[in-house]
């Protein structure tokens, strides 16, 4: 991941000064990771980000102390740097009491329900006030600048050709685990940091359980087999699945398969900036209902990617209490219809793609017919 950059970063926390603001917050305390990274560049297991409205404080422990300065030094004017003495929080309400903060606002989501009793202590009962936020970040994160952008269409590429390769690893007579541990190899071969969660090796009955996770069982003739695997690039995450049959497939494993790739077809249809997520949602759906299978989708289309690999948008069915996202250019999510039946077996195809000014482009590109192997 390229270090920190004032007109990518700073702009970025500028952006997010303009929401506090609207929230009448002095300062916004940032406790998830991942948008800690989108602020700053530091990719780190721990720390804490305090946006100000004309600072950026950004704390970390002793290991993170040289990248953490490189990502201040990136991030120009107004942003500083504590090495925590002692634990990150007691850094922050030390400076927050400094400050004279009177509204802190904090990620209600990701901020433990201890962490929160422990500020309330150490700032004071009446002299800061603390609220709940949501998305003041993630808001932001939703739709990707160029280099987001690069970075997807890069990881994407190489995605695909591990996925144009998977044929050979897939015989009679492997087990799961061993063929998913030669696709977790291919992925780093790829040029990928890591994998972007376990990968999925799901083969004849276990086709149908929709996140299986691979076992010991060894492939047989005619079993289907779910593979869905994904790659961290540039520290950004892209997904893919395909479900491929070991020698001659069940007719009944091919009408799933026919049905599942008929409703990718049809969500990526409904693609373009103006719809909503769950519209796209929707149009996968109908199209399996209209071959009987309805009930045999059970989790959403599709899930935004980025610094995390399930974030927004939400790609699904409307949420009680919520509105559902309307797409926009920038935008980069997964499209991954299945069919999960017991007794024949689970179909998925998945494909990211990003939203463009008249539609969309795929991000990822490897053959979507069934392949016999
Ligand atoms: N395996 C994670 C996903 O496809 O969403
Ligand atoms: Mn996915
Ligand atoms: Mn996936």
């Amino acid at each position: 991941m390229p270090a920190a950059d004032p007109h990518v970063h700073g702009a970025r926390v500028s952006r997010v000064r303009g929401h506090l603001a609207d929230a009448g917050l002095d300062a916004l305390l940032v406790t998830h990771l991942p948008n800690l990274t989108y602020l700053t560049g530091l990719q780190a297991s721990a720390g804490c980000v305090l946006v100000t409205a004309r600072g950026l404080r950004l704390v970390v422990d002793f290991r993170y102390a040289e990248a953490g300065r490189a990502a201040v030094h990136g991030l120009g004017g107004g942003a500083s740097l504590e090495v925590a003495a002692r634990s990150l929080d007691e850094a922050v309400a030390a400076r927050l009491r400094q400050a004279e903060c009177r509204r802190l606002g904090i990620e209600a989501a990701y901020l433990s329900v201890k962490r929160l009793d422990w500020l309330r202590g150490a700032l004071g009962e009446g002299e800061t006030e603390i609220v709940s936020t949501e998305r003041l970040v993630e808001r932001e994160r939703l739709v990707k600048g160029p280099e987001e952008i690069a970075a997807l269409r890069e990881g994407g590429r190489r995605l695909s050709t591990v996925a144009r390769n998977l044929g050979p690893l897939v015989r009679a007579g492997r087990t799961e685990r061993e063929i998913a541990a030669d696709i977790d190899h291919a992925v780093r071969l790829a040029g990928f940091e890591r994998s972007a969660f376990e990968t999925i090796v799901a083969s004849g009955p276990r086709s149908a359980l929709p996140h299986a996770r691979p076992e010991c069982r060894v492939l047989g003739a005619g079993d289907p087999v779910v593979l869905d695997f994904g790659g961290v690039y540039d520290g950004y995450c892209v997904d893919l699945t395909r479900t491929v049959s070991v020698g001659a497939p069940e007719p009944g494993v091919r009408r799933l398969h026919e049905a599942v790739f008929q409703a990718q077809q049809a969500a990526l249809a409904a693609v373009r900036p103006g719809v909503t997520a769950t519209a796209v949602d929707q149009a996968a759906r109908e199209a399996l209902a209209g071959h009987g299978l309805a009930d045999a989708f059970g989790h959403g289309t599709g899930h935004g990617l980025g610094l995390e690999v399930h974030e927004e948008p939400r790609v699904g069915r409307p949420l009680s209490g919520q509105t559902a996202e309307t797409l926009a250019p920038g935008m980069v999510f997964t499209v991954e219809p299945g069919v999960y039946v017991a007794g024949v077996g689970g179909v998925r195809i998945e494909d990211d793609i990003l939203v463009t000014a008249d539609g969309y482009e795929l991000l990822t590109d490897a053959p979507r017919s069934l392949l016999v192997v």
